[in-house]
């Protein structure tokens, strides 16, 4: 079982020892005792199941079981302790009472002693439950306490209610232990998890590339309707193209562009995905520059000493701006091309998967490049068909000595880049992203849909990892939870526990050589983006990578997974770090990298 639906089958788990619980509570308050008894076995089965899931998470990594262990373990143990031997008491007596009439009356008032227990139960459940749907990793004393107090105060309320009056002390004894958890409880789970404020608004910067070839472009950002598979929607567009112009370069060359904003109300800026400019030039809005709102404008200017598969879009609103259309291909070449060489970059707008499908013969013999580029929010699935290919390129970086692959599909992130590379047979050869056939030399068919799947960690020949010491190291633990900072309360997608701006930066110093491990505790992928920088990977759930080395910039974090990447701090600035399911960044999982 993996560690993702174990997390799975421990939610569910969860709720059904809640609902037992709280049946059998509910059922002996009304007097029912064969449902009361029957829910509450059934309580006790999933309170034990769930110690063999929590045991098992715990022993797939601490982030996954801290707050399991530390609080709903002990919850589920007082709710053992406290509605177990009522429940074997109360099983007891009728069973030596037998089922005569009279008798069955009697144990029928019984079984409303057991109500409160049950519901003690029930309440300690989802005290425990909520912790982890609400608050999950890191755990903290604070949300420990919040979850006794409401427990305390609802088992309270209930044994009023139920008539079964506790003694004044011991009412009141719990009305002390409730309001004291509480305010403790509150006071240390608002404690601020402060973190420095992000310098805004640099000036930006020159990238010094005087005497060099200059590539100009304008894009201009409006709003407009585009076609696509027939119909007209509306869209966000530059150029009033979607996708956006595509911008290439030759290595050495320098780009400028320019950033006219015509009508997008909620500004636009450019970002070089995965490529790594100088920070003036990254263009996140609120960190390195301003968005530019309509009427104006932003001029970017970079050299291209990166050779490989890029693209560019709005950082402002970005989920919606994506989305939406604002984004093109970038692909810096190292010399002029030979053969054919492709761009296909997946978008998926108003609903309608682009890019529409082109069908061009190719003479046999022709080398072939295809840049892949994952534009959505979500991973797509590519299959290559009717020919031996290998993966030259992912995210702009050559893979060293990749094989050939045949029948075998790739799964390309949110934001990430595959480049394939073949010779083009005497046969038609097509590409299928999501079983639809985008690109084509003549008529294929063939069913992918069972294709093995490409793992890049194991794919190509290693080479040694290029540093033997590490200077600095972080650890990313991804969920979700309640934020209460903003103006309205929202359900996050946290990281170590925080929401966006509350989450602390990195802080590295120039030169550094930073680790840092990505655990996601949630049932959700998070495609992972840094800015600025590669990371090599160096291992996925413990098993370390053994194929070429893997400079990423968009990898897919699955529920369960624990990835441990490194890089250089060599491009100094502040830096976006952030899940690339922009719904997610926007939601919350978006934190900085901070040079001090
Ligand atoms: Cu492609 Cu911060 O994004
Ligand atoms: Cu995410």
């Amino acid at each position: 079982m993996t560690v993702g639906s174990l997390l799975a089958a421990d939610l569910v788990i969860a709720v059904l020892e809640v609902a037992g619980w709280l049946g059998g509570g509910a059922a002996s308050a009304a007097r029912h005792r064969r449902l009361a008894l029957g829910l509450a076995a059934f309580a006790l089965l999933a309170t034990f199941a769930r110690a063999i899931t929590i045991t098992a998470l715990a022993r797939a990594g601490w982030w996954f079981a801290a707050e399991k262990v530390l609080i709903a373990a002990p919850l589920s143990l007082a709710a053992v302790v406290v509605a177990g031997p009522r429940l074997l008491r109360g099983d007891c007596s009728r069973s030596r009472r037998g089922v005569r009439r009279a008798e069955l009356e009697w144990s029928r008032a019984d079984i409303r002693s057991v109500a409160v227990p049950l519901l003690f139960a029930g309440y300690a459940e989802s005290g425990a439950l909520l912790v982890t749907v609400l608050h999950g990793y890191p755990a903290s004393a604070g949300a420990g306490l919040l979850a006794v107090a409401g427990v305390v105060a609802a088992t309270a309320v209930s044994w009023r209610v139920l008539g079964a009056r506790p003694s004044r002390v011991v009412f009141r004894a719990a009305v002390v232990v409730a309001v004291a958890a509480l305010v403790t409880g509150t006071g240390l789970a608002a404690a601020p998890g402060a973190a420095p404020a992000v310098p805004h608004d640099h000036q930006p910067g020159d990238a010094r590339t005087a005497g060099e070839a200059t590539r100009r472009f304008t894009l201009t950002a409006g709003t407009t309707t585009v076609r696509v598979s027939g119909r007209d929607v509306a869209a966000w567009a530059f150029n009033g193209q979607v996708p956006g112009p595509e911008l290439t370069a030759t290595v050495g060359d320098v780009l400028e562009v320019t950033l006219r904003n015509r009508d997008i109300a909620r500004g636009v800026t450019l970002h070089w995905h995965g490529y790594d400019v100088p920070n003036s030039q990254d263009g996140v809005p609120g960190v390195t520059q301003s968005a530019v709102l309509p009427g104006q404008e932003f001029v970017y200017r970079f050299r291209a000493d990166q050779a490989g598969t890029y693209w560019y879009h709005t950082h402002a609103v970005s989920d919606v701006g994506v989305r939406m259309g604002l984004y093109g291909v970038l692909v810096v070449r190292p010399a002029p091309v030979t053969g054919v060489d492709i761009t296909v970059p997946v978008h998926t707008l108003s609903g309608r998967p682009l890019p529409t499908p082109r069908t061009e013969p190719v003479g046999a013999g022709v080398p072939v490049r295809l840049r892949l580029i994952n534009t959505d929010s979500t991973t797509h699935r590519y299959a290559l068909a009717g020919t031996r290919f290998r993966v030259a390129a992912i995210d702009g970086s050559d893979l060293n000595g990749p094989t050939p692959l045949v029948d075998t599909a790739v799964l390309i992130p949110a934001g990430g880049r595959y480049d394939l590379v073949f010779t083009a047979p005497a046969t038609p050869v097509a590409l299928f992203v999501d079983g639809r056939a985008v690109y084509s030399t003549g008529a294929v068919s063939a069913a992918t849909g069972a294709w093995p799947v490409l793992d890049p960690l194991t794919y190509g020949v290693a080479s040694p990892v290029p540093w033997s010491r590490f200077d600095r190291e972080f650890t990313l633990v991804l969920d979700r939870g309640l934020d209460l900072h903003g103006l309205f309360p929202r359900y996050a997608h946290t990281v170590n526990g925080a929401a966006d701006p509350d989450i602390p930066p990195q802080v590295v110093r120039l030169d550094d050589i930073v680790t840092f491990t990505i655990v996601n505790r949630s049932l959700v992928v998070h495609p992972w983006h840094l800015h600025g920088h590669h990371v090599l990977v160096l291992s996925r759930n413990g098993e370390p990578a053994t194929g070429s080395p893997l400079w990423l910039d968009s990898f897919d974090v699955r529920p369960g997974d624990v990835w441990e990447v490194a890089f250089l701090a060599d491009n100094p600035g502040m830096w976006a770090n952030h899940c690339h399911n922009l719904a997610h960044a926007d939601a919350g999982m978006t934190l900085h990298l901070m040079y001090s």
